[in-house]
């Protein structure tokens, strides 16, 4: 089972890497199924309606998420219609949504899961416990597992990839927006990488405008945020998962530029 995931998509350029980018993926890694982290993209905060809509459309089969997902007022307010979104499993068992889907492709079901770490990281329940606990839980079915793990610690992420060593096909970390070139397959057969990177503009400050960052930084003052513009890069790793097993035989990372 092939699954291409994209790294955060951080608004407008970052949609268009991915746009340009997802069809001659697909096909020259025969993908099965795709996935992104949506978390920013709406305006570099968030999702909207419109903007599901047109992801759905691009062909991204499944959506993950994290900190930023309640950005825009309208994301809880329409909840039901974000039915192929996750946001981390590990948020208040009140929060609205979901952690977890199970799709379907032609080589049998994939899980995904979303789960945020606690360093620098808003107050979340423990995520290595709740692991466990949807490990027991996953129908025996289901053998393909994929993590999208939002996390800032790059200790955090490399600890828990090595605690579902085994467990499961895939953890792929996600938020920092910076990708990191660790990929590998550990030793009990889970894909991981600390970082799959972001999709959007090159030219910035993971995503922002360099300027207002800069003011930001510099004077310790809070500065309106935009998405920045210019060259987009595309983040992603495309997997190869034994589906009879669940183990990953391959992790390859991903990234290009769309110039204009
Ligand atoms: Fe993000
Ligand atoms: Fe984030």
């Amino acid at each position: 089972m092939r699954v291409l995931f994209f790294g955060d998509i951080e608004g407008k350029p970052g949609r268009k890497a991915v746009s340009r980018t997802l069809p001659e993926l697909c096909e020259r890694h025969r993908v099965e199924l795709v996935g992104a982290n949506i978390e920013n993209a709406a305006g570099g905060f968030g999702i909207t309606r419109e903007v599901y809509d047109q992801l759905l459309e691009m062909g991204i089969d499944f959506m993950t998420s994290g900190n930023h997902v309640w950005d825009k007022k309208e994301t809880v307010q329409n909840i039901d219609h974000f039915q192929r979104m996750l946001r981390p499993a590990n948020f208040s068992e009140r929060a609205p949504g979901k952690g977890q889907l199970i799709l379907s492709s032609k080589s049998g079901p994939l899980a995904v899961w979303n789960l945020t770490g606690r360093i620098f990281m808003a107050p979340a329940e423990d995520p290595f416990a709740l692991a466990e606990k949807m490990l027991k839980q996953l129908p025996a079915e289901v053998k393909a597992v994929f993590i999208d793990f939002h996390g800032e610690a790059t200790s955090e992420k490399n600890a828990f990839g090595w605690f579902m060593d085994g467990k499961v096909s895939a953890v792929i970390g996600t938020h920092t927006h910076i990708q990191t070139a660790d990929e590998k397959i550990l030793p009990q057969g889970t894909a991981y990488i600390t970082d799959v990177g972001m999709c959007g503009p090159v030219n910035s400050v993971i995503g922002i405008d360099t300027s207002q960052a800069l003011e930001r930084f510099t004077t310790g003052v809070p500065h309106h945020f935009e998405v920045a513009s210019g060259p987009a890069l595309a983040s992603a790793v495309v997997l190869d998962i034994d589906e009879t097993t669940g183990r990953a035989r391959s992790i390859e990372r991903i990234q290009r530029i769309i110039e204009s």
